[in-house]
């Protein structure tokens, strides 16, 4: 089975090489991001997309700005860097991933003592690490997840938490390979995912292309679907876990929750350590993303709404806990109640 690498070092290692997801299903192309303005860019127009990805190519972003600095003294190294981190954070507010990974790696810069020389390789060594550890983390999600996924499941998913959106092979799907690895068969069925497309677009591809049946349908369908009797189970994605376990993942999951509990199908959420915010108590306190009024409006360069109608438009909805059967991490299945608290992040 074939699975996309979405963010990686380039050949020569002086560039974040990623997929430009804006352009799939229609193009594969990759790209090499060398300067925080283009990682910035990269990030906020979702060329590189996903709570896990989005922190590694933060993190390894960070590494490139620490390059540029190798012989400046360690005080202005130190500054320049949280500048940078700064910038970065500010990219997109909900996945937690971004944070965790751009603190932990200010945690390296500011515990290597030496020079800038040496903290240049300290950094290299942690992006590269927080990149490894999310593949090794997608795979155990895979592993935990595969008794959720018995033969002859058919699974509806929402967004995209592939591969595309990790450094692995993903975290919803990541029980979907395994369960085709291991010899299921395994029917998933793909919300379009509105207004960006995401399910339609990504998920859709990447699954096709690794050879698992895949069906498309736009988010308003998968209730009846469900009344139906044609899902057997939901697994999405988180792009940050409350201590409570309630999910803040793509605009939509909460409908998906609800329709779900009503028709008495599980509704599980994978999600790597690094997805879990034990700071933050409950979903309230989770800053959802607004973004602008042109993905409503034009969708895809076509006009879609008046111009002079106002636009809501937030990035991700909180699932509250009570709906959630379970949530699958690389630590295993946890099953409620949940309670996350600092020890769930490595
Ligand atoms: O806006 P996006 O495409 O970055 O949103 C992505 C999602 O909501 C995913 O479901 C989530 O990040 C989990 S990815 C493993």
């Amino acid at each position: 089975m074939e699975i996309v690498q979405a963010v990686r070092w380039s050949d020569d290692g002086t560039a974040v090489r990623i997929v430009d997801q804006r352009l799939l299903p229609e193009r594969y192309v990759e790209c090499d991001v060398r300067t925080i303005d283009e990682l910035c860019e990269a990030i906020r127009g979702l060329a590189v997309r996903g709570a896990p990805a989005i922190g590694i190519a933060g993190a390894m972003g960070l590494a490139l700005v620490a390059a540029k600095l190798d012989g400046a003294p360690r005080d202005e190294v130190l500054q320049r860097l949280k500048h940078a981190a700064d910038t970065i954070r500010a990219t997109r507010p909900t996945a937690v991933n971004l944070p965790w990974a751009l603190d932990r790696m200010m945690r390296t810069a500011c515990a290597t003592s030496g020079d800038a020389g040496d903290i240049v390789s300290a950094l290299r060594r942690e992006a590269s690490a927080i990149l490894e550890e999310d593949r090794a983390m997608c795979r155990r999600i895979g592993e935990h997840g595969l008794a959720l996924v018995p033969d002859g499941s058919r699974v509806l998913t929402h967004c995209n938490a592939g591969a595309l959106a990790t450094g692995g092979m993903g975290t919803a799907l990541a029980p979907v390979y395994r369960a085709v690895e291991a010899g299921r068969r395994i029917e998933v069925f793909a919300d379009e995912t509105r207004p960006l497309l995401q399910g339609s677009r990504l998920t859709a591809w990447e699954l096709s292309r690794a050879g698992v049946p895949v069906t498309v349908l736009a988010d308003s369908m998968a209730a009846s679907l469900m009344r139906a009797g044609r899902i057997d189970l939901c697994l999405v994605g988180a792009d940050r876990i409350a201590a409570n376990g309630d999910v803040a993942n793509k605009i939509g999951t909460y409908p998906l929750a609800i329709a779900a509990r009503h028709h008495g199908i599980p509704f599980y959420v994978a999600a790597p350590s690094s997805t879990f915010d034990p700071g933050t108590p409950t979903g309230d306190a989770i800053v959802i993303e607004q973004r602008g009024d042109a993905e409503l409006r034009a969708s895809f360069g076509v006009a879609t709404a008046p111009d002079d109608v106002s636009v809501y438009n937030p990035a991700f909805d909180v699932t509250p806990h009570d709906l959630v059967t379970a949530i699958v991490s690389d630590r295993g299945v946890h099953r409620p109640p949940f309670a996350f608290g600092e020890g769930t992040r490595s």
